[in-house]
């Protein structure tokens, strides 16, 4: 890590101090494929309007408009004055990932490793974008149920890899239905991206819905399942969230 930023930065200062040599340096080319985030942009204005004084009310980014908990608050505080403010081990202090799998256990029932299956990472987009990266490359076909967040296909893109469309209808709720999903699935298909509750859909898929998308899943033992549940504490029905199936940790990222 101080290795690469140490990189990076060498390569900023030379370029700014011999302008002559900037246009010899070559962007990775699938970079110039990535779309801007259109939920980036409206961001990028509503912040501006604000500074110019404008009052708006901001729907675009995923963030809540209250504070975090008091006790948030206190225990960044508390960690900060009492010297924690170096690198941890890079997979996230074993402290954390206890925690973590603890929680887990509580509430889903799921037996995960804190030493070898937990990684604390700085955020959702940076675990879905590594998991990607991670698993998949040129000739894999990602599948990502319609409608998305607009991240996942980009991420996609980037890994060299193909995103496939599963389209889901607003008349079942936007919910990914089992038969559509089984029709998607190729010798190529190396993933399935679940977005639960979706973004942007809100869509909640119950447990009996998703023991049905794993029975099809057993039958594509190669394919894995990214699962992003940034959303599973923002649930306000009384559909309750999964329990993950036993097999889970297998299958899972
Ligand atoms: C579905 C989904 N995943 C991931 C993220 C990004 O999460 P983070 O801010 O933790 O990187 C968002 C944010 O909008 C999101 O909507």
């Amino acid at each position: 890590m101080q290795v690469a930023l140490l990189v990076c930065v060498c390569v900023a200062s030379v370029a700014a101090l011999l302008p002559s040599l900037a246009p010899t340096i070559t962007i990775n080319p699938l970079v110039s494929t990535i779309k801007m985030s259109s939920t980036v942009q409206i961001f990028g204005k509503v912040k501006e309007l604000q500074a110019a004084g404008e009052k708006v009310t901001s729907l675009c980014v995923g963030e809540p408009d209250f504070p975090p908990p008091k006790a948030v608050l206190k225990a960044t505080v508390d960690a900060v004055n009492s010297g924690q403010t170096t690198y941890t081990a890079v997979q996230g202090t074993m402290a954390l990932r206890t925690a973590i799998s603890k929680d887990l256990h509580r509430r889903k029932d799921t037996q995960y490793d804190p030493n070898t299956e937990i990684l604390v990472s700085n955020g959702a987009k940076q675990s879905m974008y590594q998991a990607v990266l991670a698993l998949c490359g040129p000739g894999d076909e990602v599948l990502i149920p319609s409608p998305y967040w607009p991240s996942y296909p980009e991420m996609v893109a980037l890994a060299g890899a193909t995103p496939v469309i599963v389209p889901t209808k607003l008349e079942e709720g936007f919910l990914l239905q089992p038969d559509v999903l089984e029709t998607h699935i190729t010798d190529r298909t190396k993933c399935l991206i679940l977005c639960n509750p979706s973004n942007p859909s809100g869509a909640v898929h119950p447990e009996s819905l998703l023991r049905k998308l794993g029975g099809v899943l057993e039958g594509s033992p190669n394919v894995a399942v990214i699962a992003d549940e940034i959303y599973e504490r923002l649930v306000y029905s009384e559909c309750p969230l999964t329990p993950q199936a036993p097999q889970a940790s297998q299958t899972h990222v």
